[in-house]
């Protein structure tokens, strides 16, 4: 068993930085985010940039990748609401990723059913089990990317999808995630550990 590392270092030219990121930072959560134009069209496209950025305030980030419709929407309305990529809807969201023109509401294209959300006026998807509805809080410009954070207004879940504890349950949930190159995850198994108090601990 040999311990000898590949190296790839970010100065050498013949290195393919971003699928080698992907492929090494999984799996990702994936934020199928639906927004508005300012004159009203409609946008949903999948980003798996995305995490919590604070938890109090509550603040969600995903970043775009070069300019994008929905980038261009947030700045444009500061609203978008990140609906929870669930696994049965794997085709309609890996088909809202295809280049759209702007003047094109995936959502009305593919025949996904949004609904209005309570506090923005950005519609959610209506079959995703959990949508953040979020307020722009700012974005920050590196190199080629955005990254955008937006204030969360509200967390909306569907009753069926809550465990007896009052959360999200991730066997209703059953969130799909983005790999490396063109893989999906499928919902992982899940266990669950108590965290210890002191180091050692159990
Ligand atoms: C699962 C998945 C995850 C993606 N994640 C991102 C991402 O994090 N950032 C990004 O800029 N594009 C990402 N893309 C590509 C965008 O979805 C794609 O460029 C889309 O056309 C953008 O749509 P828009 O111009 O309507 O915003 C992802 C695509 C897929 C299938």
């Amino acid at each position: 068993m040999t311990h000898e590392r590949a190296v790839f270092a970010t100065d050498d030219p013949a290195v393919r930085i971003y699928p080698l990121l992907t492929a090494t930072v999984v799996p990702r959560p994936i934020a199928w985010i639906s927004t508005r134009s300012a004159e009203g069209i409609g946008n949903l496209a999948p980003h798996s940039f995305y995490t919590v950025a604070c938890a109090n305030p509550p603040i969600v980030q995903f970043t775009s990748v070069g300019d994008k419709d929905t980038l261009r929407n947030v700045r444009e309305t500061r609203e978008f609401v990140v609906n929870l990529a669930a696994a049965p809807m794997l085709d309609p969201v890996n088909a809202s990723s295809a280049r759209f023109d702007p003047r094109v509401d995936e959502a009305e294209a593919l025949g996904i059913r949004l609904e209005p959300s309570l506090m923005v006026s950005v519609p959610r998807v209506a079959e995703a089990p959990a949508s953040i509805e979020c307020r722009l809080h700012s974005v920050i410009e590196l190199g080629d990317s955005t990254i955008v954070l937006g204030d969360v207004l509200a967390v909306t879940v569907l009753r069926t999808a809550l465990a007896a504890d009052g959360l999200p349950d991730m066997s209703a949930l059953q969130p799909l995630s983005r790999l490396g190159r063109d893989e999906w995850g499928h919902p992982p198994a899940v266990f669950a550990l108590d965290r210890p108090d002191v180091p050692g601990g159990s």
